[in-house]
């Protein structure tokens, strides 16, 4: 979909659709006066008759406004001017989105209202541009799209007014048009069943944004590779499987732009393409939702995509490894002790907990690139659905500075995270008669004692961990992948890059 920025007279802008925002009760948005201005009054004389109010989230829409050269004009209640804040704007925005594809309109240009409570232009238009762009995505890989399904959106224009402000708007858009391209890639990957989307798949597309981009290197380890470094672990996962594992590294280093390169920032996702729970298996119901435990692996993908689209003055790392986990008579058995590649042994008390046996290694092996910072994304525990629900991540962070940083970030994009206890006193929950730690602490806090678990591989740099087992998928009849953290770690590169907003 095409982002573009318009200036000028409204009343002269050619589209098929102008969305004007309407007020509680019955006031039109600045843009919209000057509409009803060239039509003679038509839009306050069609308010007047009622059909709308202004009421939250309400559409109209009307055909041959007198005056104008858009075909026809979308008012969109806008709630009272007092309450509109960006769930307003959502709601708002959504029922456009929607109208227009019933009446199968695939451009429109969206006279912008004041921004939002606690918005500025470039945070309006960039969140209205995100939310178009992911009503705009269809999974289409292994089912097409209906004869007669409505049109996707084409286009979709931002009117307004300034110089300055165009220039702000277009960063927004651009922006966005990039997160968007992320997100899409991180849900195409999640909703792909795990007979399609395996680790090799996994290595194969970030093979292909290798290609994609000049300044993206792509490096992927093989099981051989992952042995010679002693990353029993991870390959104790994947002994269950017979796909083989992959450890994927991305590169992207859009550093040189920068006179002091520093250090580079690594994302680290789990990228298990279907859990099973392996010897300790799931029960069934619902079992076809584990091939999206590669989300954290996808966000890697869409943040490094949306970060090359950007051309982000950084230098990036993202890491996946990648495995099944599934039963069989070569997989982990409960009691089995292990080696990581930090040196620390492991008992294996529950096979289902195999997410933070494949994210140590990984965690481990990024110690060489000195990181600024790691952050990891997995789908790690049922635990922290149990405890916060769907609506933010879970975080988890010794350091109370990259916890600020980071719920900054979450808050500015729309893409919220909680903060979680990561206290010392959770530790002993690991503790194993036969090895330095168990690799689960028992039902209490169990988001926590995963969160525990990886903290014992990151010491040597500073670190965040991301739970989104409840935030990167929507269960239910809508199910499929959200493209969750992505708009978040996108904020959280753009920052550390210091561009402008
Ligand atoms: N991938 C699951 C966690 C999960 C559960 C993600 C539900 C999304 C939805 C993870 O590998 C797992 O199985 N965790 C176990 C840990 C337990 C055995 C300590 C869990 O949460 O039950
Ligand atoms: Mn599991
Ligand atoms: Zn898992």
């Amino acid at each position: 979909m095409e982002f573009k920025i318009k200036s000028g007279d409204i009343a002269k802008a050619k589209t098929p659709c102008l969305i004007l925002g309407v007020y509680d009760k019955r006031k039109l948005c600045a843009a919209g006066d000057a509409v009803d201005k060239a039509s003679d009054g038509a839009l306050s004389a069609l308010l007047k008759k009622g059909d709308m109010t202004g009421q939250k989230a309400g559409c109209l829409v009307a055909y041959d406004v007198a005056g104008i050269a858009a075909e026809r004009v979308l008012l969109l209640g806008l709630g009272k001017p007092k309450e509109f804040d960006r769930g307003a704007f959502d709601k708002a925005l959504a029922a456009a989105l929607k109208r227009l594809s019933e009446i199968r309109v695939t451009d429109a240009l969206l006279a912008l209202p004041e921004p939002p409570a606690g918005m500025d232009l470039y945070r309006t238009v960039r969140h209205a541009a995100m939310q178009a762009a992911h009503a705009n995505y269809r999974y289409q890989q292994t089912k097409e799209l209906a004869k007669d399904a409505p049109p996707l959106l084409r286009g979709l224009s931002f009117w307004v007014e300034g110089k300055a402000e165009q220039a702000v708007a277009a960063r927004a858009a651009a922006h966005a048009k990039a997160i968007g391209e992320g997100v899409a890639l991180t849900r195409e990957l999640g909703n792909l069943p795990g007979n399609i989307c395996t680790p090799g798949y996994l290595a194969k597309q970030a093979r292909a944004l290798g290609k994609r981009f000049d300044a993206l290197s792509v490096e992927i380890l093989e099981e051989a590779d992952m042995e010679a470094l002693g990353m029993r672990a991870l390959l104790s996962v994947s002994r269950g499987s017979r796909e083989p594992a992959k450890l994927i590294v991305m590169h992207y280093n859009g550093a040189p732009k920068r006179k002091d390169p520093g250090k580079p920032i690594v994302l680290v996702g789990k990228g298990l393409t279907f859990d099973a729970g392996g010897i300790s298996i799931k029960p069934s119901e619902a079992m076809d939702e584990m091939k999206y435990d590669m989300a954290g692996g996808a966000s890697v993908f869409g943040a490094v995509l949306a970060a090359c689209e950007m051309a982000l003055p950084i230098d990036l790392i993202g890491v996946v490894p990648s495995s099944e986990n599934l039963p069989d008579g070569a997989a982990n058995k409960p009691g089995d002790i292990i080696k990581s590649m930090s040196g620390q042994t492991i008992e294996i008390l529950n096979t289902d907990a195999e997410g933070r046996l494949i994210l140590c290694d990984a965690l481990t092996y990024v110690e060489r690139f000195d990181p600024a910072v790691v952050v990891d994304m997995a789908t790690l525990t049922g635990a922290c659905i149990v405890g916060l629900g769907r609506h933010p991540s879970g975080l988890f962070t010794p350091d109370d500075k990259l916890a600020a940083e980071i719920s900054e970030a979450a808050d500015a994009a729309a893409d919220r995270v909680w903060r979680l206890p990561l206290w010392d006193d959770y530790q002993q929950q690991l503790d194993s008669n036969f090895a330095d730690m168990a690799n689960i602490g028992g039902r209490d806090g169990g988001a926590i004692t995963a969160a525990a678990f990886l903290s014992r591989y990151t010491k040597k740099y500073p670190w965040a961990h991301l739970d989104i087992a409840g935030t990167a998928w929507v269960t239910g009849k809508e199910k499929g992948a959200t493209g969750r953290p992505v708009p978040l770690l996108s904020e959280l590169l753009i920052r550390r890059a210091g561009v402008d907003t």
